[in-house]
């Protein structure tokens, strides 16, 4: 065996978000969110539930602080859902749904649990959409000015903030595809929608440094590589690249946007008003990192962009249940990447993780091998990403629980802990007793076999990894 030992800072946590495991949502003057609403259109979610009960965190919250407590968790990342907290059209705060938060952030502090708050989780007032949602400016300054209430009640014990989470998923699935909330396609107002978001990580992140001066505040981004298909498909890929990780990261992180993207925005005539970028710029503490996989592309006569997604032309490619390529590398390249192209910015992984189709057995057990597989490798190349000199602070594994994943509804599993949704029972799986012990100890085992493998990856140069993976996709 070879021991994988992290520094000691580093931070082990766990993530949720609201909508996907909170239920209850009419509860104690909950106004109804954009997915409430896109829930109940038949047709919506794939699997025909919705998250009117999820994992009824709600309600059984100190049970769930209880099983925090018992993987050790040294964070926790949760969302705080923007309706619960605003809930009326006239924008009245709600007291009784802020005090949920309240009593959740008082408990994990009692277990000594860091809290992690995100203002952000996809769950927009319904009533904020019918006033033009993220296609208004408005929606900037409403956001805002939540953000700033969520920050009078829970900063005096919350250290750590996240402000949006995903933007790219917020534009592509719910203003492209429009397979998320609410459910438009109009890629022509994606970029508008986008700077919104950009905005609303600005604006917010002023409010909370005015409240909490100590705090520490970021975005969370999904980042990952862009594969070219083929050697005809290098400059798509760099093209495709700009617009899912760059569109954001860079308007942060460096205070413009990439220039393909300034290209796109003037084709359609559409300026930036003076003052935006310098909103958009305000320098984070760190930068939230979701990271799951690697996209490959390749050109398409599909209308928009002209390229579509394409399998990995590797046929011992392994795949998660989401049909999400395992490609541990991924990792490690993609921390490269931010730490070279911004000046190596403090980052904490705010969601890694794997959806497998667990079940308990007869004896009471989960045997999700395959996920502690996946966390043990995407966790080696974290600890490449650390030797060779990224700054990352915290790891948080998407997810404590088995939740409502948006579209695709309770039929994906990605918890430590599993739920059984008639009963509501929880059940750690196996994932789950093997990360204890990395949050207790900072590392874990890895047999001599698996651990040869994984460094011959890391090792690897990129740029060969990429032509070989493409020369096995030109032999099969
Ligand atoms: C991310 C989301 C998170 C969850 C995981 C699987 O894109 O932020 O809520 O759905 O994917």
């Amino acid at each position: 065996m070879r021991r994988i030992q992290f520094p000691e800072h580093l931070v082990w946590g766990a993530a949720t978000a609201a909508f996907q495991i909170e239920g209850s949502p009419g509860a104690d003057g909950k106004a109804p969110s954009i997915w409430d609403r896109f829930t109940e259109r038949p047709g919506r979610v794939h699997d025909g539930t919705d998250a009117s009960v999820a994992c009824d965190h709600y309600r059984r919250y100190s049970e769930d602080l209880d099983l925090m407590a018992d993987l050790g968790l040294g964070a926790y990342r949760f969302s705080v859902s923007w309706p619960r907290v605003v809930s009326t059209p006239d924008r009245r705060v709600n007291r009784s749904g802020l005090d949920f938060y309240d009593r959740l952030v008082d408990g994990l502090l009692e277990r000594g649990i860091r809290p992690f708050a995100t203002l952000y989780h996809w769950d927009l007032p319904w009533f904020e959409q019918q006033c033009g949602g993220w296609e208004s400016r408005e929606t900037v300054w409403r956001f805002a000015d939540y953000a700033e209430v969520v920050a009078r009640r829970l900063g005096d014990r919350v250290k750590h903030w996240v402000t949006i989470n995903e933007p790219l998923t917020v534009v592509a699935a719910g203003y492209v595809s429009g397979d998320h909330a609410p459910g438009r396609r109009r890629p022509l107002h994606a970029f508008r929608v986008a700077h919104h978001l950009l905005m609303a990580h600005g604006a917010s992140l002023q409010r909370l440094r005015a409240i909490v001066p100590e705090a520490h505040v970021g975005p969370a981004l999904n980042l990952f590589p862009v594969i070219p298909r083929g050697r005809a498909d290098v400059r798509l890929a760099e093209r495709i690249d700009a617009l899912v990780n760059r569109l954001f990261a860079d308007p942060i992180l460096a205070g413009r946007y990439p220039s393909p993207v300034r290209r796109l925005l003037s084709l359609f005539n559409w300026t930036l008003r003076p003052g935006d970028l310098d909103l958009i710029a305000q320098p984070v503490d760190f930068v939230g990192v979701n990271h799951y996989s690697h996209i490959i592309v390749e050109r398409s006569w599909l209308p928009w962009l002209g390229f579509r997604l394409a399998r990995s032309p590797d046929p011992d490619a392994l795949h998660t249940d989401m049909d999400w390529e395992i490609e541990p590398r991924s990792f490690l390249d993609t921390l490269t990447w931010l730490r070279e192209r911004y000046d190596n910015p403090p980052v904490y992984i705010t969601e890694n993780g794997a959806a497998f189709a667990d079940r308990v057995e007869a004896d009471g057990s989960v045997r999700d091998e395959m996920r502690r597989d996946y966390l043990e490798a995407y966790l080696f190349m974290l600890h490449r990403a650390l030797d060779a000199g990224s700054d990352v602070r915290g790891y948080f594994v998407w997810s404590l629980l088995d939740n409502f994943e948006w579209a695709l509804g309770l039929s994906k599993r990605f918890g430590l802990i599993h739920v059984d949704y008639q009963s509501l029972r929880r059940t750690p799986k196996l994932s789950a007793h093997w990360y204890a012990s990395v949050c207790r100890t900072g590392g874990f085992g890895l047999p001599e076999s698996m651990y040869r493998s994984l460094l011959a990856t890391a090792l690897d140069d990129s740029l060969d990894l990429i032509e070989e993976h493409q020369l096995k996709g030109a032999t099969t």
